[in-house]
């Protein structure tokens, strides 16, 4: 039995994390989950936002299963997310985004996948407020190491997955250091992998491809801040962040995750949709070479995401989070 980390997060969180735990067990995935937690309601419970407990367990582990945790806006802690990103060297944040039958978009035949850098550029925490000016300074760090690192993942997928094409998004011709550095790793590393396509193109300019022909793009390797806006937009493109997966990768350890937040609105009701979750355990199990369950359960989720009326509202269903989840398992 292979142990996993479990942080089931706050809001939709726990909901979503019970239904994706009785498909594993429907589905006899070989693993234990290590049942841990973070955030405000830990820190309310345990007086800690990032128990010790927690962290022991992820150092062990090395892989962990997420559910989304609530940041407050504007004041308060600094996102979990971005803390165990940084903690552990997560530097590669994975975001799929493929077209699924049974879920209606604008597109077909969208299949790309989003590497993302996932602990430097403008999220590095380097910020400087001065009181007395009114001045706000966020500094974007960009070092030659993390650019190698995010680009290498990139390619190395690319290889490994029989990908064509690598497409590196910037914004070097106004970011004339970090945008610059980044290019130029990318155009080096490119060169180790001559059957794989590789070109860059503006910020701007992939924000308005990706609306208008979002099918011709293959893997996108991006800075943190530009990740973070193109994969929602990426998930928007296949039906929104309540069905698209999302990894956060080290060299020593993963921790997979619903890319939504915890969604305030809905929570407590039973309702949410517990797809993105589904999909980033599915990710965690080709993670874990546990290729055979990954595709039983995906299998089951495809079937049933076919049937509008097997799923959660949000899909046009009427279904409740675990009636969905017991809908998948009947297919399994
Ligand atoms: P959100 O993703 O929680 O909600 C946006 C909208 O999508 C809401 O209407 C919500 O009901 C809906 N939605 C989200 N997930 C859904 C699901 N699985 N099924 C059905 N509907 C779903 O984004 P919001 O409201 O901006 O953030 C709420 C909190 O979550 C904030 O505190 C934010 O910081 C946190 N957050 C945490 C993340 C994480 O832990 N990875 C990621 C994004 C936000």
């Amino acid at each position: 039995m292979i142990q996993v980390t479990l942080i089931p997060g706050d809001g939709i969180g726990p909901e979503i994390t019970e239904a994706v735990k009785a498909i594993f067990s429907a589905a006899n995935v070989p693993l234990t989950w290590e049942e841990e937690n973070a955030g405000q309601t830990t820190f309310d419970a345990v007086g800690e936002l990032i128990p010790s407990t927690l962290i022991a367990s992820l150092k062990k582990n090395k892989v962990a299963l997420k559910g989304p945790i609530t940041t407050p806006v504007g004041k308060g802690f600094k996102s979990i997310n971005v803390q165990l990103r940084q903690m552990f060297d997560l530097y590669s944040n994975v975001r799929p985004a493929k077209t699924t039958k049974g879920i209606e978009t604008r597109f077909e035949n969208v299949n790309s996948v989003l590497f993302r850098e996932n602990t430097e550029g403008l999220y590095s925490g380097l910020e400087i407020f001065d009181e007395r000016l009114q001045i706000a300074d966020s500094i974007s760090r960009v070092t030659r190491v993390g650019c190698e690192k995010i680009v290498r993942a990139a390619f190395e997928f690319a290889s490994k997955q029989g990908r064509q094409r690598v497409t590196a998004v910037h914004k070097a011709n106004i970011l004339k250091q970090a945008g610059a550095l980044f290019l130029n790793v990318f155009r080096e590393i490119a060169k180790e992998y001559p059957s794989i396509q590789a070109d860059d193109i503006i910020i701007d300019n992939m924000c308005m491809q990706l609306v208008v022909k979002p099918e011709k793009f293959d893997v996108i390797v991006t800075t943190n801040l530009f990740g973070d806006i193109l994969s929602d937009l990426c998930a928007g493109l296949v039906g929104g962040l309540g069905v698209v997966a999302g990894a956060n990768i080290g060299d020593n350890m993963a921790i997979f995750e619903a890319v939504h937040g915890s969604a305030p609105d809905i929570a407590g009701k039973g309702i949410a949709n517990p797809t993105a979750l589904l999909r980033s355990a599915i990710m965690m199990l080709h993670h874990l070479d546990l290729k055979a369950e990954a595709d039983r359960i995906e299998a089951a989720l495809e079937a049933t995401l076919v049937n509008k009326e097997e799923c959660t509202g949000d899909l046009g269903g009427k279904a409740s989070t675990m009636e969905f989840a017991q809908n998948i398992i009947a297919k399994l």
